[in-house]
């Protein structure tokens, strides 16, 4: 099953190398990087946050419509900005501060992107089932969040 998963974001990876092969721009890569994680993955929600002053802002996503802004240190995305590492969150009602965009996602995990050693944006992903995410999900969305997007 992890070997599946590891495989799938192999896969991923590769497919997102060569889309995005010559492209620097952030919010294409955002953008194709949301859609390709989404389809291949099947998740509820996929989407980046960006740093804007002390919030993080909503960037490119696939999904239903979702909160425009999280202030620094709040919710899962701005924890994961705050603590500058990965939150793997199995089950959303058991993180103090969870921002519900949507009653229906159940799991989530929010991976930071950096520049220069600082948070400049997060990846977060959530899920309908209680459970999704573990340390396999986490070690190959950072892989695939530094070759996109450097580190
Ligand atoms: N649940 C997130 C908010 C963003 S939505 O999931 C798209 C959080 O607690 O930061």
């Amino acid at each position: 099953m992890e070997e599946t998963k590891a495989s799938l974001y192999r896969e991923i990876e590769i497919s997102l190398a060569s889309l995005l092969d010559g492209e620097t721009d952030e919010v294409v890569k955002m953008a194709e990087t949301a859609a390709v994680l989404q389809e291949r993955m099947g998740f509820f929600w996929t989407g980046f946050y960006r740093v804007n002053g002390n919030d993080l802002l909503l960037g490119p996503f696939q999904g239903p419509v979702a909160c425009i802004r999280i202030p620094f240190g709040r919710g899962v995305c701005g924890t994961a900005w705050k603590e500058d590492r990965t939150q793997v969150v199995p089950d959303v009602e058991e993180f103090p501060g969870h921002i519900a965009c949507s009653s229906l996602s159940r799991s989530e995990i929010v991976v930071p992107i950096r520049r220069d050693g600082k948070v400049v944006a997060v990846l977060d992903i959530d899920s309908k089932e209680v459970g999704t995410f573990d340390s396999t999900d986490a070690s190959c969305l950072e892989r695939i969040m530094a070759a996109v997007f450097g580190d």
